[in-house]
């Protein structure tokens, strides 16, 4: 019994030590990248696995296009990444092998396609999750997902915090011994001053009134207590915006609630609440496969499409009619974060057009509907016609 708690409090001395690092890593961080800057702006393309290449290859032929100047002139390359799938991530025993990393590392900005997060019980051995990886190694750690409902009046933006919580040891638990699992949550004055501080950001640029925080800081309170405080700390520079915090359970309610929902402009969250309130909120959008998500850090920016690999459209032959909706919002936020800011519009207003209200084409997933090239096509000649 005794040697079992030694082991624990040694194995817990190693965590407490890396995340003090982390700390100092945070506090040793310079302000964000200025993509004005640069000469050339490497955007890397990540396929992934399942449906991912075929959906991101679509992806890419849109920037490609919007971009067309850009690349003639020298000042946007891309470099496409193979390697992170499940595979070579197996074979390698690790989330994100280390030449696929040197070779993310050598982009300014990534485009990302699903990658399969294996479980205990897949044939796969249950290294952590490829996105959970890059958002660590690369240090992203704003995850920024918009959700709009215009019809609906519903205008809502994420700031899930992307670095730490529940996440960030999500793969270091301890098992003491058969009876008692532990995992541990982390939350940090520099990760959450910085989370906080991007969303007050955003909401100041952006005309937003209010920020709503949501904790379950009641009941959780160490941890969630500090992000509810220095969320409100953050909140004292920014007197123009009103702060309002909210539990996490009654947030899922309200979020159905029609006469509530709509006042909620700008949310700021711990990683997990962050995970579970986006995808419900997608769900009124029309579900994760028509959200985009940004994984913004300092020097680095990721853009993936927030839905699954779908191995098994790829089994049955119909990867070409995965509807790439969701890379191609987050291509459009990949577009704004480096300075295309009317390309992004262009590209948002034509993907209403093809998927709100002209619809002259629709995936079905099978081929009843259109292949993702034939709808990367329509949203090409939609943009041509703006
Ligand atoms: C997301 C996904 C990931 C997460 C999974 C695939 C690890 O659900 O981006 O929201 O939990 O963050
Ligand atoms: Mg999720």
């Amino acid at each position: 019994m005794n040697s079992q708690i030694e082991a624990a409090k040694e194995k817990f001395g190693k965590l407490i030590e890396e995340q003090m690092a982390r700390v100092e890593m945070m506090k040793s961080q310079g302000d964000f990248i200025d993509y004005s800057k640069l000469d050339e702006i490497v955007i890397g393309v990540v396929g992934g696995d399942g449906i991912g290449p075929a959906i991101t290859k679509q992806a890419q032929r849109i920037l490609e296009f919007l971009l067309k100047d850009e690349v003639e002139k020298g000042k946007i390359k891309f470099k496409v990444i193979d390697g992170l799938t499940i595979e070579n991530r197996a074979k390698a025993n690790k989330a994100i092998p280390d030449d696929v990393l040197e070779e993310l590392k050598k982009c300014h900005v990534i485009l990302k396609g699903p990658t399969t997060t294996p479980r205990a019980g897949d044939p796969w051995p249950n290294i952590e999750s490829a996105n959970v990886a890059m958002r660590k190694e690369l240090d992203l750690f704003a995850n920024v997902r918009p959700v709009r409902v215009p019809e609906k009046g519903i205008d809502w933006t994420f700031f899930r915090e992307n670095t730490e919580g529940a996440y960030v040891l999500g793969s270091k638990g301890l098992h003491l011994n058969d009876d008692i699992a532990f995992d541990f949550k982390v939350i940090t004055t520099q990760g959450t001053e910085r989370i906080a501080r991007a969303a007050f950001e955003y909401a100041k640029a952006n005309g937003k009134k209010r920020v709503t925080v949501v904790t379950k800081a009641n009941v959780v309170k160490t941890t969630d207590g500090k992000f509810l405080n220095i969320c409100k700390e953050v909140a004292k520079d920014y007197p123009e915006i009103e702060m309002d915090d909210w539990y996490i359970d009654i947030m899922t309610a309200k979020l159905v609630d029609e006469k509530r929902r709509t006042q909620f402009q700008v949310f700021v969250l711990p990683n997990l609440y962050g995970d579970i309130l986006t995808d419900e909120a997608a769900e009124f959008q029309g579900g994760v496969g028509t959200a985009g998500s940004a994984n913004i850090g300092k020097k680095y920016a990721m853009f993936e499409a927030i839905h699954g690999s779908a191995p098994r459209m790829v089994e049955e032959g119909r990867a070409k009619y995965a509807d790439p909706s969701s890379i191609i919002r987050a291509a459009s936020m990949l577009l704004s974060h480096i300075g295309y800011k009317e390309e992004a519009e262009k590209l948002d207003k034509a993907m209403d057009i093809c998927t709100r209200t002209e619809k002259k084409l629709v995936m079905t997933g099978r081929d009843t509907g259109a292949t993702n090239e034939e709808f990367a096509n329509y949203i090409m000649d939609t943009i041509k016609s703006l």
